[in-house]
């Protein structure tokens, strides 16, 4: 991280350690943080605090977390320059989330469209986590002065959320945060179910319909194999009209690194067998690498630990000058 003087904007973004982690998270989002960690300083979080919004057995939610840790840097990112850390590790987030409730009105929680999502799937457990989730992630973000936060599409209404409360403080109390800006990549902002392209992928749903990132190549196989697509027998992106075929499209572009249009041109004319294997191929090969590091590097339990600690302290002493000022302009008494 850079110092004050040569300050580089900041890149915020965070994924749940609650399921395991599929081709949504990593084609979306994930894919991109490699190539965005040259030109920022980046923050990347394990958000374990939100994990908590849904029951999950205690010893899962560990090991995901040192899983999901141990993702990061397999994808390359490198842990010295960039924070990888859990967000539990650095109390300034549930702290800042309080005060910003207090900043944040009901009635703009109430439209959050995950909100109304999860408290109808898990209608015996609406706690009041669920609903105060987006002012929790507007906490992570605005706590580092982010200006980008790389996200899929089904962020953008916490990030809209998190730049009114932003700038709802700074007009109150002058410049506390900076107001950051959403990344949404074009065709990897939704990744889709593979048994019902309607849908997004989801770690919640049927296995079937995702792709964890760690899943073995026959696997891989068996997942595309049974991939749905349409009875038009023509490869076009059109998500509308052919939406387990653009899915496809979108899936194989990103991993392989083809342009779509490049895509659809060279299978002209070609069934959906060449596209579901040339697809399934890409997202191995893509793969095979992350497995490979992800595997060396869970056996190095001593030096993920390290790193979380380290890691931790960087974005703890980041995060107490933000809080430091908020305090200091909302009239909290400064011993
Ligand atoms: P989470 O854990 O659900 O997902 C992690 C990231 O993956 C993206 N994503 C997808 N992108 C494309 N297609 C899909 N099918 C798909 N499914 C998930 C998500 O948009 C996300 O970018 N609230 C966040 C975590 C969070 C956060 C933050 C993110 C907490 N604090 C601060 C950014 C900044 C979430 O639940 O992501």
């Amino acid at each position: 991280m850079s110092d004050n003087n040569t300050r580089r904007p900041v890149l915020y973004s965070g994924i749940q350690p609650s399921g395991r982690i599929h081709l949504g998270n990593y084609a979306g989002p994930m894919q991109n943080f490699l190539l965005l960690e040259k030109d920022y300083d980046c923050l990347f979080c394990v958000v374990d605090l939100h994990a908590l919004t849904i029951r999950n057995t205690p010893a899962d939610l560990r090991r995901q977390t040192m899983e999901l840790a141990a993702l990061y840097i397999a994808s390359g990112l490198d842990p010295k320059q960039s924070i990888i850390y859990c967000q539990s590790h650095v109390p300034e987030h549930a702290e800042l989330a309080w005060v910003l409730n207090c900043y944040t009105y009901m009635g703009e929680l109430s439209r959050m469209t995950q909100f109304k999502d999860k408290s109808s799937r898990h209608k015996d457990n609406i706690n009041a986590g669920l609903f105060t989730y987006p002012t929790l992630m507007a906490a992570d973000i605005l706590l580092y002065q982010t200006d980008v936060v790389p996200v899929g599409a089904d962020q953008k209404q916490h990030l809209e959320i998190t730049r009114d409360i932003a700038e709802r403080v700074n007009a109150l109390y002058g410049d506390v945060f900076r107001v950051p800006e959403p990344y949404i990549p074009k065709t990897t902002a939704k990744i889709m179910s593979l048994t019902e392209p309607e849908r997004k992928m989801s770690k919640s749903d049927e296995e079937d319909s995702f792709v964890a990132v760690l899943d073995a190549p026959d696997v891989i196989r068996r997942k595309f194999k049974r991939a749905v697509t349409d009875s038009l027998a023509e490869v076009r992106y059109d998500p509308e009209n052919q939406p387990g075929v653009s899915n496809l499209l979108a899936i194989l572009s990103a991993t392989s690194g083809t342009g779509i249009e490049t895509l659809v041109n060279e299978m002209a004319g070609q069934g959906y067998g060449i596209l579901k294997e040339r697809t399934t191929e890409a997202v191995i090969e893509r793969l095979k690498p992350l497995q490979a590091e992800y595997a060396r590097l869970m056996k190095d339990k001593v030096y993920l630990n390290e790193v979380l600690k380290d890691n931790a302290q960087r974005a703890s002493a980041l995060a107490q000058r933000t809080l430091r000022k908020l305090y200091k302009k909302i009239g909290l008494y400064q011993l």
